[in-house]
């Protein structure tokens, strides 16, 4: 069991964070003393999607309320194409913003009602780091002059990381999402990755399934839960 401060979470937010990763194993004692002794407005709880009812029991005894199963794909990238409908930004605009939140509308900070106050600050700051770092790039597919879709992707040491994708409401559904991942296919080959990965969540069955038919398989899945401390709990 680990119990870890979250000092970018806390400053983003104006209030303490804290994370508390669980293994299969862990000791439902410890667990509430930890939660006990726990000083932050909110701890996120990392567990195994697949807890015993009692582990479970446990956790959600506590307060905790689950908003998420974490599910992560990834792919061993051996081809890409950039279709001449693609760009790469620069600069923010409106139309990302709002694709950026669109990225997000099933992340537990969108799902849990505390939070959501926060959510579009925080996807906007999230696509506003993406043009200030070095290692990302922001890819956009244009249709009819209009931003159709965008993807942003991170290099890191290992793997090209799909950061935030999403399609506009009145292009979903004609290959936009499935070319926006060929891109990223070949953004990882042009720099010598041959791995691609994305993080999403269980209940989102449209992206969930893009990954799958583009040849993403998952790798992992966890539970998030958020215990808010009792007298911000909106309950009380
Ligand atoms: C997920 C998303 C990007 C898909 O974009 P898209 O351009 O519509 O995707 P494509 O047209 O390339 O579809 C490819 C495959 O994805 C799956 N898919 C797409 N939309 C789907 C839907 N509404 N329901 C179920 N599966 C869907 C299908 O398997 C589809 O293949 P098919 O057309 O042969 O059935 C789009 O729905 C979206 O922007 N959603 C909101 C933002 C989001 O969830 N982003 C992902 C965050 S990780």
């Amino acid at each position: 069991m680990i119990k870890e401060v979250l000092d970018w979470d806390s400053k983003f937010f104006g209030f303490p964070v804290e994370k508390i990763v669980l293994d299969r194993f862990f000791n439902e004692e410890q667990f509430r003393a930890l939660l006990a002794e726990s000083s932050a407005d909110v701890v996120y709880i990392f567990a195994p999607q697949d807890l015993s009812p009692e582990q479970e029991t446990t956790i959600a005894c506590s307060g905790a309320v689950k908003y998420d199963i974490k599910t992560t794909f990834e792919k061993q990238i051996t081809s890409g194409s950039i279709s001449s409908k693609i760009v790469k930004v620069s600069e923010s605009t409106d139309e990302l913003e709002r694709l950026a939140w669109a990225a997000g509308v099933d992340s537990r900070y969108n799902s849990d009602p505390r939070f959501r106050p926060y959510f579009r600050p925080l996807y906007s700051e999230w696509l506003r780091k993406a043009f200030l770092n070095t290692d990302s790039a922001v890819l956009a597919f244009m249709e009819s002059g209009k931003i159709a879709g965008m993807v942003i992707i991170s290099l890191t040491e290992a793997a090209g990381k799909i950061e935030l994708l999403a399609v506009a409401p009145e292009f979903r559904g004609r290959g936009t999402g499935s070319s926006l991942l060929e891109a990223v296919g070949a953004v990882c080959l042009e720099h010598g990755k041959s791995l691609s990965s994305v993080v999403t969540q269980q209940k989102n069955i449209p992206a969930c399934n893009l990954y799958s038919k583009n040849g993403y398989i998952i790798t992992r899945q966890e539970a998030v839960w958020h215990k808010w401390k009792a007298d911000n709990r909106e309950d009380v």
